[in-house]
């Protein structure tokens, strides 16, 4: 019997990483056929779901084009990026270099093969600014703190201009703070991933500012599936994808000392510059137009976490 997906094809770009390597997965699960493009800068094989075709190339490379036509996408869901907001303060040369040129040479070879429709992975955390209502809903004036959140808007703009250029059919998903299995450790980005693995390991964990920051913390299995609602839905809509509530860096500091059995206090150190204080996203809109809602509570998304730590350690 054929598949709902009637042998469609979707391109990954970012799918050996973090968020995108559990997108290939619902997709591979769903009956796509599944190719992936990942420079491989933070992205790891080891995430990748063995029935999907890795290419590996930087969304700048000039083979772009012909990736794309030798993988023939119905869909192509964009995720390839610049991750963290301290590395784009400090280089935003290099952060707009890949989250907005080499999302425009995306957006050409997307346009030149005919896909059906973009899914593009932007943020909610680093594009409002320091929110003025609680939580914040895609009507809040976009006002960045970063070149981060900034690359990411440009993207987003582009891709606006692709659908009334070229009529792209697109969903654009504004994530909060993403966490849980296969988040990188080693970043600057991935408060959770980083703490857990420090816990595990008996290090002291640092938390910049007073740690009273509050953010959005979505399990990342929700937000993979916010990318297969987006398939059938949400064209030409912005979305946040987030829980609506706030949880600061201390109460998740506290949660994984639980987790892990972990005794030591934390180490305190200046804030870091482009962060917003506090912030979490309305998802009634992704609710009402995408029906997506959250699944995982933090405390659920929390063990789960540990547990796949603890299991790569082991
Ligand atoms: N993690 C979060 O909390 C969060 C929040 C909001 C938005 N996002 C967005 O979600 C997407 C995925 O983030 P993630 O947390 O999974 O990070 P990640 O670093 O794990 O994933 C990014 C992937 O893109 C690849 N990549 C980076 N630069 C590339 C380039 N120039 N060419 C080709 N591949 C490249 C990396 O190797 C990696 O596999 C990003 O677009 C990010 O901006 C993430």
């Amino acid at each position: 019997m054929p598949t709902p997906t009637n042998g469609k094809t979707a391109l990954v770009t970012g799918g050996a990483g973090f968020i995108g390597s559990h997108v290939v997965d619902r997709l591979v699960a769903l009956g796509y056929r599944v190719a992936v493009l990942d420079n491989l800068s933070t992205g790891r094989t080891q995430n990748l779901h063995p029935a999907a075709a890795l290419h590996v190339a930087d969304v700048n490379d000039p083979s772009i084009p012909e990736i794309f036509q030798q993988v023939k996408p119905n869909l192509v869901f964009h995720l390839a990026a610049q991750i963290s907001v301290s590395a784009s303060v400090r280089e935003p040369i290099a952060d707009g270099q890949t989250n907005v040129l080499g999302m425009l040479r995306v957006l050409e070879a997307v346009k030149a093969c005919g896909v059906e429709k973009i899914i593009y992975s932007s943020t909610g955390g680093a594009l409002y600014g320091e929110p003025q209502t609680h939580p914040c809903s895609e009507e809040h004036p976009i006002a960045p703190l970063s070149p981060y959140g900034l690359s990411k808007y440009l993207a987003e703009l582009y891709i606006l201009l692709y659908y009334r250029l070229h009529g792209l059919d697109y969903t654009i998903l504004r994530y909060g703070n993403v966490y849980g299995p296969r988040q990188d450790p080693h970043g600057e980005a991935g408060v959770v991933a980083i703490f857990t693995q420090a816990m595990l390991e008996g290090r002291g964990v640092k938390i910049f500012g007073d740690g009273f920051q509050e953010r959005d913390f979505v399990y990342v299995g929700d937000v993979a599936e916010a990318n297969i609602q987006a398939i059938g839905k949400g064209t030409g809509g912005a979305y946040n994808i987030g829980t609506g509530h706030g949880s600061t860096v201390n109460q998740v500091f506290q949660l994984l000392q639980q987790c892990t059995g972990y005794q030591e206090a934390a180490e305190y150190t200046p804030p870091r510059p482009g962060d917003v204080y506090r912030i979490s996203l309305s998802h009634r809109k992704a609710a009402a137009e995408l029906g997506w809602q959250p699944q995982v509570s933090l405390e659920e998304g929390l063990r789960h976490t540990v547990e796949y730590f603890r299991n790569r350690r082991g």
